[in-house]
């Protein structure tokens, strides 16, 4: 798929109600978007896929809804306040803000575009190395040497690189003058993290167990790119699993596997998925990887797997003086108790709206269809059913003879258990158009032989099929092919 196909599928996403800018009668605001009609039913049902798959389908592992707003100290122990940031350059024409390693990533690609792989493979083995030794001289030195230029003004005349925390800060109390400074959580982990013993102990639960949760992170990121990949508002659905210390290689291993079966289950195909193994470790892993997408400007990160180690449970238990232990009364091999220690985690993050945008690229086909004076093309979201944001939609051929009263009996039977679309204005074809447009995977058409017969047509959104079958067959035929089960056995 193209930067082009891309194009359409950013175009197709507002036409269709999926994704808005955010306050757009105000020209937007950058990096933030918001989901409409459609786009949050679909948003809804992958998280519910994440939930289901991680809460559901797992006996030791429980969910959590922790507030967004934290203790201060909190992301002193996390390790935020002073390490999460990225290294920031200024071009002083343009006055615009770069991340130096994006554009030290964007020549890379530039140099392979054009046949230069020496170039290019030297040039990220010196970025690696720099991000490695976090050596801002030096990536500014790399900018220099590999002449960037900033691409609004077109000169070279280049900061310092500095780093540039992207946390979001606000003040908590009445008065401006006594309010402590807050912040907006960077990551859903840390509100697991500080929960780890109220929910061991309420819940009973023996290690291993795991802590999941979903819900929404900010970051002040500087350069916002391709749509909703990359925000400053954005949904995480994360999972930290606690292991008894020195099991966290078996256990990374275990989650990496675990975690890219369930991204092949979504059926788009296993060359769409890769493992990157991270070289520069975050502060708190002693190992990472991420799961990439084959998005349509290229692999891109949509999950990261990471061994944490025991960084946040011990940083958390020295600055509260609460102790964060686990007492584990099993016997190891050699019959001794194994005691109190602070476990060690395993954590899965996945990043909601780049798992949307990965759904919605890869379901989004242009199809020709029809032959001679019908040929015609459409556009269709080939989503798992489950996942569609509606899944059947009923369709009286005509807005008289009494078939929208027959059409409404069907709809009140079938919306207690599916999310049904009612449409009775414009040509049926038109109308079959627009729910292949929402991945909608079933329409069922009401005429008049339905009046002596009691029946309709089911037509398949994905091979355009149309069946006729008797009204009482129809629950029965969605069942079988709208279910979890498909998805999570
Ligand atoms: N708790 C670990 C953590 O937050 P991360 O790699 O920084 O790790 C995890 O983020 C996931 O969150 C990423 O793989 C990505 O899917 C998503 N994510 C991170 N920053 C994002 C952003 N600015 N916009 C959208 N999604 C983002």
């Amino acid at each position: 798929m193209s930067e082009e196909v891309f194009k359409k599928v950013v175009s197709h996403a507002k036409e269709y109600g999926f994704v808005f800018p955010s306050s757009e009668i105000y020209d937007g605001l950058g990096a933030v978007y918001d989901y409409g009609q459609n786009g949050v039913e679909l948003k809804n049902n992958l998280r519910q896929y994440w939930w289901k798959a991680m809460v559901q389908m797992h006996e030791n592992i429980v969910g959590l809804d922790a507030a967004i707003f934290m203790h201060p100290k909190t992301w002193k122990a996390s390790g935020h306040i002073d390490g999460f940031s990225d290294p920031m350059i200024d071009n002083k024409d343009s006055k615009k803000r770069y991340r130096a390693d994006n554009l030290l990533e964007d020549k890379i690609t530039r140099y392979q575009k054009d046949g230069k792989t020496i170039k290019a493979d030297e040039l990220q083995a010196a970025l690696d190395q720099a991000l490695l030794d976090n050596n801002l001289v030096q990536l500014k030195a790399l900018i220099e040497q590999h002449e960037i230029v900033c691409p609004i003004s077109g000169t070279r005349n280049w900061t310092d690189v500095r780093q540039f925390n992207l946390m979001f800060a606000t003040e908590m109390g009445a008065m401006a003058e006594d309010a402590d400074k807050v912040y907006l959580r960077p990551e859903t982990a840390q509100g697991i993290f500080v929960n780890f013993l109220n929910v061991q102990k309420t819940g009973r639960m023996k290690i291993p167990f795991g802590i999941a949760q979903t819900g929404k992170a900010f970051r002040n990121e500087i350069i916002a790119r391709q749509f909703i990949m990359r925000m400053r508002e954005f949904e995480q659905m994360e999972m930290q699993f606690f292991i008894r210390p020195s099991t966290q290689k078996e256990w990374y291993e275990h989650w990496k596997a675990a975690r890219m079966a369930w991204h092949e289950k979504l059926g788009f195909g296993s060359a769409k998925y890769r493992f990157h193994d991270h070289v520069k470790l975050a502060h708190y892993a002693d190992a990472a990887v991420d799961i990439e997408f084959d998005y349509p400007f290229g692999f891109k990160e949509m999950e990261g797997i990471h061994s944490r180690t025991d960084f946040d449970l011990k940083n958390h238990q020295e600055l509260s003086g609460k102790k964060l232990q686990y007492f584990d009364a099993e016997l190891d091999e050699n019959g001794k108790a194994y005691g109190n220690y602070i476990p060690y985690v395993i954590e899965t993050s996945i990043g909601l709206d780049r798992l949307f945008l990965a759904t919605l690229c890869a379901s989004f086909k242009e199809e020709e269809v029809g032959e001679g004076e019908k040929k015609d093309t459409r556009v269709v979201l080939n989503l798992p059913p489950i996942l569609a944001p509606y899944k059947v939609a009923i369709l009286p051929l005509l807005k008289k003879d009494g078939l929208p009263e027959v059409a409404r009996e069907i709809m009140k039977d079938l919306k207690t258990d599916y999310n049904c679309f009612y449409e009775e204005k414009d040509a049926i074809g038109k109308r079959y158009r627009r729910q292949d447009a929402l991945g909608t995977p079933f329409c069922i058409t009401i005429d008049h032989e339905s009046l002596e017969n009691k029946t309709v047509t089911i037509r398949y959104r994905d091979t355009m099929v149309q069946e006729r079958i008797g009204i009482s067959q129809i629950r029965e035929i969605l069942a079988k092919e709208i279910s979890w089960g498909k998805l999570l056995s």
